[in-house]
């Protein structure tokens, strides 16, 4: 017998994704763009349940996707996979529009760049610190630590991580690093660690868990690419199509709610208050008031997915 292939990632919510889909009429013949394809986990589920489905999938990663590519080969040419960020869809979906089901999101990293990319995402291994994601980043997680100031890293844990003491963190850093450079993910972790007051650390998190957050976040620009890909989305879902989008911090959620809300009340742009011109039509109705969350079971099985929010919006 074949041996079955081991992945990093289990993918999230997936009984959630398959039921949000089952419920677009024709979805069985359509087109589905995975947004996120990552190990392929989630392509993977939705091809095997709709077998005259296609599939798109974009991912800004090279090395996962190589790992993608083989597991989804047995789809043949009913998957179609685009090494790119998503926030370029526009560019790759000439001639869709109005005729994508679905666009699924499932943001973030994967467990594979956790546990198997070697590039310094995990804090709790000896890695040296890169966390880039693609070629067309240029800075690496080692340029920001030792090169950026004080007020600098500041900013960047506050805004990308919330962190609470990223004052002290940043200041803690910038003296360790007049001593010593620091080249690895458990130099930064230590450092973090006694930036923190005791008292203050929760359980159950690593201190540092906010600091990689932000950093990852900040070096491959995570969030504006959320918003600039989502903009384009509408334009190519047909209408009684869906967008899928899952959620692991607030700063990903907001940006969801936000767009998912304004589409909700017929906005198409970006425009504040007074400027905002667009007829009030809605363009989406949202089918999740509230964000779905994992069962207790999903996160008993895949700790993971515990933060997991997952929204929904149907063009009308
Ligand atoms: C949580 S994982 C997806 C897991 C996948 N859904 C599965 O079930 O196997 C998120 C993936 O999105 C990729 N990614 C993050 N931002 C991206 C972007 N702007 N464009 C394309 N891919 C991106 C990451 O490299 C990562 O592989």
């Amino acid at each position: 017998m074949e041996e079955s292939t081991q992945y990093y990632h289990t993918p999230v919510m997936p009984q959630e994704v398959l039921d949000f889909l089952s419920g677009i009429e024709g979805i069985e013949s359509s087109i589905v763009v995975d947004c996120t394809v990552g190990e392929g986990g989630h392509s993977e589920l939705i091809l095997k349940t709709w077998d005259g489905l296609k599939l798109y999938g974009f991912e800004r990663d090279r090395e996962i996707l190589a790992i993608a590519h083989k597991r989804l080969s047995p789809y043949g040419n009913r998957v179609v996979l685009i090494n790119d960020n998503f926030k370029n869809l526009w560019l790759h979906c000439k001639g869709m529009e109005n005729r994508v089901a679905a666009f699924l999101y499932d943001f973030g990293i994967s467990s594979f760049h956790f546990d198997g990319s070697s590039r310094g995402f995990a804090f709790k291994t000896q890695e040296k610190l890169d966390m880039r994601l693609d070629d067309s980043v240029t800075l690496t997680a080692y340029d920001v630590v030792n090169n950026f100031s004080e007020n600098e890293l500041t900013q960047i844990f506050t805004t990308y991580g919330q962190e609470r003491w990223s004052r002290r963190i940043a200041r803690k850093i910038v003296q360790k690093r007049s001593e010593e450079v620091i080249e690895t993910t458990e130099q930064l972790a230590n450092i973090v660690l006694q930036a923190i007051p005791k008292q203050y650390r929760v359980k159950h998190i690593h201190p540092a868990t906010r600091v990689f957050q932000a950093l990852r976040i900040f070096i491959n620009d995570e969030l504006s690419a959320i918003n600039e890909s989502l903009k384009h989305t509408l334009g190519y879902v047909k209408p009684g199509g869906r967008i899928i989008a899952i959620s692991f911090h607030s700063l990903e959620d907001r940006i969801v709610k936000e767009r998912f809300r304004r589409w909700a009340k017929g906005c198409s742009c970006d425009n504040d208050g007074l400027l905002c011109q667009c007829p009030a039509n809605p363009l989406v109705s949202v089918l999740t008031k509230k964000p779905l969350q994992p069962t207790e079971s999903e996160t008993r099985q895949n700790p993971r997915s515990r933060s997991a929010k997952l929204r929904v919006c149907q063009k009308v």
